[in-house]
């Protein structure tokens, strides 16, 4: 360490710290706008300059490292007019038009605008018109928003390992774009929402299905049922300024049940039939020499990422449906048969953390003799938006319970929101399916944790298990061609498309930094801890499924609709 002077006082500092992150831990803001924690500063909006003393000009503070014996100056008159200029700038070429703009609230843009007391333009400019891609039944962009920042385009390339969109042309004619400027539908954008989480403005937004689900409540011919993803529960309060790690799950159930919801189906029930079916799974392909490493397929983005560029491991990929479309399919079959109702006039939303789950109800796959498993997927955020519109202060709800058949769920079910969940789950289970005994270990601390892949071996009976959790597909691109090499010491692979898995989906509030999303995984393992039952084979509402309509695990009945397969989907570029 050594000292550093910022404005006048002296401060402790480390070799290889930016000046930004110094400022940060000494409770100094400095704006910014391209910057993301954890990636190489890429210097291209120019908003978090400084003054240092010796240098001519002024310095971008995010990719400049201290100094020893630096002295600086974070808002001299110099540096507040030059920020006020470049924020005057972008808006100079910016729609007016906040009122009507998801992100108005929340948007970064309208936030410099309001710190830096823009009042007026000083510069006018014809604004750019480009029009809006609504092509993806996942993703909206709006181009004209856009402020060539740039997150985006390294957050599919660097984090997601996609590359859908880049830069294309030059100068004042750039714009953000994918191969061929054709629509995301057609590019090879799975879908996951990473770049809305990182966009600064409202140029990024999720195909918004409010309206519909809103009119279909409102229809008395229609019997609308809603389900909720184990990790929506840990993060919807913060849409209501509650700090990140409360989770108010019975309150949720409570205000989906006021908007008219018929029935509320918890989504952790279906997450511990996927561990009895997906467990299974695992357990025949190790018993029958069947093709290993199994990976889970609970994450739509990572479907299509895996179908786009790596379809020879298309077999690897459990033919298990997400837990989403699980529960999706026996609404329509096996509840609408219970309660004696069309399954036609039943209507089955989710409340899902991710934007890819949008696109995964619409699959062809995942449509049961032509009837979708599920009709309209809520992000976290337009649930929030839905008890706003209609009034509902989810702080005031008295906390109910999920609807019988599908309402009761293990803390393994609840898991499946982080990254680790599924493995710990899934392991849980398999050792009872194989020893006939429960897993000795109270938690698989291996598996846990934000870590972006984490491996562990285990010991299941006589056999010795390689098991790889993976999030964030730039890190399952590493571990995948590794297998592809010929690696052959990993056994079982869970692959979550988003960093850090659900809890971090590109569906959940906006704004999360590393700190809110730990508090979003100690929320879900706070649960575990709390819970009674904490293993999925002992859900007695699957099981009474099993006996009742399934059969057995990997049976008839699951097979046709709880299973599916993938095939190898051609890309353009
Ligand atoms: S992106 Fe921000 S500044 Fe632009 S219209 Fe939306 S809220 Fe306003
Ligand atoms: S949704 Fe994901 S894959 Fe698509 S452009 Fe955004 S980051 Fe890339
Ligand atoms: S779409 Fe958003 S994140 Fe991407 S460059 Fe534009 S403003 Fe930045
Ligand atoms: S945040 Fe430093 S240059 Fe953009």
């Amino acid at each position: 360490m050594f000292n550093i002077e910022i404005d006048g006082r002296n401060v402790q500092a480390g070799d290889g710290e930016t000046i930004l992150a110094v400022c940060k831990r000494e409770g100094i803001k400095i704006p910014t706008l391209c910057f993301i924690e954890g990636l190489t500063p890429s210097g291209a909006c120019r908003m978090c300059i400084v003054e240092v003393e010796g240098f001519p000009g002024l310095i971008p503070s995010c990719s400049y490292p201290v100094k020893e014996g630096m002295k600086i100056k974070t808002s001299t008159p110099k540096i507040l007019n030059a920020r006020r200029t470049i924020v005057e700038l972008l808006l100079s070429d910016h729609p007016d038009d906040c009122l009507y703009c998801l992100r108005n609230g929340q948007c970064e843009l309208q936030k410099l605008a309001r710190d830096m007391d823009v009042k007026r333009l000083s510069y006018s400019k014809v604004k750019t018109k480009r029009p809006s891609d609504v092509s993806s039944p996942s993703i909206v962009r709006n181009p004209e928003k856009c402020i060539l920042c740039g997150k985006c385009v390294r957050v599919c390339e660097e984090i997601q390992g996609v590359s859908a969109i880049d830069f294309i042309g030059r100068g004042c004619k750039a714009f953000v774009g994918t191969a061929f400027d054709s629509g995301l539908n057609v590019s090879t954008c799975i879908n996951c929402g990473q770049c809305i989480l990182v966009c600064p403005t409202g140029a990024l937004t999720e195909r918004s299905y409010v309206d519909e689900v809103a009119a279909t409540l409102a229809d008395p011919d229609k019997f609308v049922v809603v389900q909720h993803a184990p990790a929506v529960s840990v993060t919807l309060a913060e849409e209501f300024g509650v700090k990140p790690g409360k989770d108010v799950d019975g309150q949720m159930v409570a205000a989906l049940r006021r908007l008219g919801f018929k029935r509320v189906f918890d989504t952790s029930f279906t997450a511990d039939l996927t561990i009895m079916e997906e467990g299974s799974e695992l357990v025949h392909r190790i018993k029958t020499g069947g093709k290993l490493p199994m990976i889970t397929s609970c994450s739509p983005g990572w479907i299509k990422f895996v179908e786009q560029f790596y379809p020879d491991l298309l077999e690897n990929v459990s033919t298990c449906k997400s837990p989403q479309q699980m529960l999706g399919a026996l609404i329509k079959s096996f509840f609408a048969k219970r309660e004696g109702l069309d399954p036609s006039k039943i209507v089955s939303v989710s409340v899902m953390p991710c934007t890819a789950k949008k696109f995964e109800c619409q699959r062809p796959e995942m449509a049961v003799d032509y009837v979708p498993d599920v009709d309209y997927v809520l992000t976290t955020r337009e649930l929030a938006q839905l008890f706003r519109r209609y009034g509902l202060e989810l702080g005031a709800m008295t906390p109910d319970t999920a609807d019988t058949p599908f309402g009761e769920r293990t803390s393994a079910g609840k898991i499946f929101g982080a990254t680790g969940g599924v493995m710990e789950a899934a392991v849980r289970s398999a050792y009872f399916l194989l020893t006939g005994q429960e897993y000795p270990e109270e938690k698989i601390p291996a598996v846990r944790g934000l870590k972006g892949h984490k491996e562990v071996k285990l010991k299941i009976g006589d056999l010795e298990v390689g098991a790889a959790v993976v999030s964030g597909l730039g890190n399952a691109r590493k571990l995948l061609d590794e297998i592809r090499a010929g690696r052959k010491d990993i056994h079982f692979i869970e692959v979550m498309t988003c960093p850090g898995g659900c809890i971090n989906g590109g569906g959940q509030p906006i704004g999360a930094d590393t700190e809110a999303i730990k508090a979003r995984l100690q929320a879900l393992y706070q649960i575990d801890r709390d819970d009674s039952v904490r293993v999925s084979h002992k859900n007695e509402s699957v099981t009474r499924l099993y006996k009742e309509f399934l059969g057995e695990p990997l049976g008839k009945v699951s097979h046709h609709l709880l299973h599916t397969h993938y095939k190898k989907r051609e890309i353009k570029v």
